[in-house]
């Protein structure tokens, strides 16, 4: 797609017009140089809105075929990267139409009947975003699917889990990888819930008010494969809460995207050791030659602040606006197509991210020793020998810090010192305060033993399948 020579043509709408627009007004109210994206959909939207035309009685069978002949040319050059755009002709509505025009004649100029491009671009937006967020959810389940094979693999695998950046309990890295997946799913499900609202067809409403040709609505929502008309004309042409909702869905994307990559940034580092990433996706520093840095997830972190501007661009945009369509709307592209980009492009580079992820499963079990990660499991076993919780703690603490002084994990501290701090303590304590006794004791669902990850991992799978 590129753009044509200048050849001055007068705007669609010059008749009302004693001068035509300044070279400047023309590029500031243009949106071709972006819009050119929505070109597929709007053959696609005409396409329906002809054999509606022709079904009515609008259109002839010589118009309809005319109009098909020209559109289906339009659409090949535009995949062929053929079609240039006009500056003169505003909009890929505008552009479609010049050519259509051109190249049909009088049957291009009957198109136009019964629709304003206010309830063009609002149907074209929907039918492009409906597709985005259909390539989005394929990219979602690559990335869950990823996850789910590491989680499997490292189902027990120990590692400490962290409250406050701090150690806090054993847990397995495959339960720690199922809770990216689960936000994952959500995001999906939010996904998947938006598109619903996306899915109504804005056309027929026409400039604002509906249209006095003796139009069917439905027909044409079924032709798109909407779920159904949006219901008021003035609502159908201004809102654009749909684009506002997927924002915030992929607000959310990102966000996530970011909690996930800034652990793998902190894993990585020599201090943690915990994992590395494939040098495909790292890169090293003019100056020192020791570094190898991870980029990929700093910037997948550094690219959710454009997602959240895209949202709040889009919340402001709306937020004046008195009904029923303005030109602010127009301004409603640029973030959309952006956000869309972006969250493809993370998707597919994390689902492509995760398979590469190498586990130190020895250091991170060597932090779990040191972080003392199993001393909730002694206070436990007390309690559950009779002792009441707060003096189990007590205990514990100068268990650890015995240990502490000792250099030393607590399951290296002989029975007799474990019994200096409470005469509960059995031969059975051993059991309890290694890593594993501590991961497998917490077996239930949602828990982080390793039967229950690769339950879990069963059953998103399963989900997965049922296309769920
Ligand atoms: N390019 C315009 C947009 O994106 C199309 C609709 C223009 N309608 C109008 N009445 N100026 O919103």
């Amino acid at each position: 797609m590129s753009q044509a020579e200048s050849s001055p043509s007068p705007a669609a709408w010059s008749g009302r017009f004693s001068e035509p627009v300044s070279e400047r007004v023309k590029r500031y109210t243009a949106s071709i140089p972006f819009d050119w994206r929505l070109a597929p959909f709007d053959i696609q939207g005409s396409l329906a809105h002809a054999a509606m035309l022709h079904k009515v009685g609008v259109l002839s069978d010589q118009d309809l075929a005319d109009i098909r002949r020209g559109l289906g040319e339009i659409l090949a050059d535009f995949e062929a990267g053929r079609f240039t755009w006009n500056l003169d002709d505003e909009d890929i509505h505008f552009n479609i139409e010049r050519a259509l025009t051109k190249q049909v004649g009088d049957a291009g100029k009957r198109l136009h009947t019964g629709r304003s491009r206010n309830d063009q671009v609002a149907t074209d937006v929907r039918l492009w975003l409906r597709d985005a967020i259909d390539r989005l959810q394929g990219l979602i389940r690559a990335a869950r699917l990823a996850l789910l094979d590491q989680a499997e693999a490292h189902a027990a695998t120990v590692m400490p889990g962290f409250t406050h950046l701090q150690a806090a309990q054993p847990v397995t890295f495959g339960h720690h990888l199922m809770a990216w997946q689960e936000m994952l799913a959500r995001d999906a499900e939010r996904l998947a819930d938006c598109r619903r609202r996306v899915n109504r067809l804005p056309l027929g409403a026409a400039a604002l008010a509906g249209t006095s040709y003796p139009i069917d609505r439905e027909f044409v929502a079924r032709e798109l494969g909407f779920d159904g008309v949006c219901e008021n004309s003035l609502d159908a042409v201004s809102d654009r809460d749909f684009a506002i909702e997927f924002l915030a869905a992929g607000a959310l994307i990102m966000t996530h995207l970011s909690r996930m990559s800034e652990e793998l940034v902190i894993w990585m580092t020599p201090r943690f050791g915990f994992i590395d990433l494939p040098d495909r996706f790292c890169t090293g520093s003019s100056i020192m030659p020791q570094k190898k840095n991870p980029d990929v997830p700093e910037l997948m972190r550094g690219k959710t602040g454009r997602m959240n501007g895209h949202l709040i661009a889009l919340l402001t945009l709306m937020k004046g606006q008195p009904l029923a369509y303005n030109k602010d709307n127009q301004e409603d592209k640029e973030p959309l197509f952006d956000a869309v980009d972006t969250l493809a492009d993370s998707l597919a580079i994390f689902a492509e991210m995760v398979p590469g992820i190498l586990v130190r499963a020895e250091r991170m079990r060597q932090a779990a020793v040191e972080g003392f990660a199993t001393a909730t499991d002694l206070a436990d076993y007390l309690v559950k020998k009779g002792l009441p919780f707060r003096e189990a703690h007590e205990a514990v603490a100068r268990a650890v810090r015995a240990a502490e002084l000792k250099g030393c994990d607590l399951a290296d501290l002989a029975l007799e010192e474990l019994r200096a701090f409470s005469p509960l303590v059995a031969e059975d304590i051993y059991a309890v305060l290694t890593l594993e006794g501590s991961v497998q004791a917490r077996n239930h669902i949602g828990g982080t033993a390793p039967d229950q990850v690769r339950a879990a991992v069963a059953r998103v799978r399963g989900r997965l399948a049922a296309g769920r």
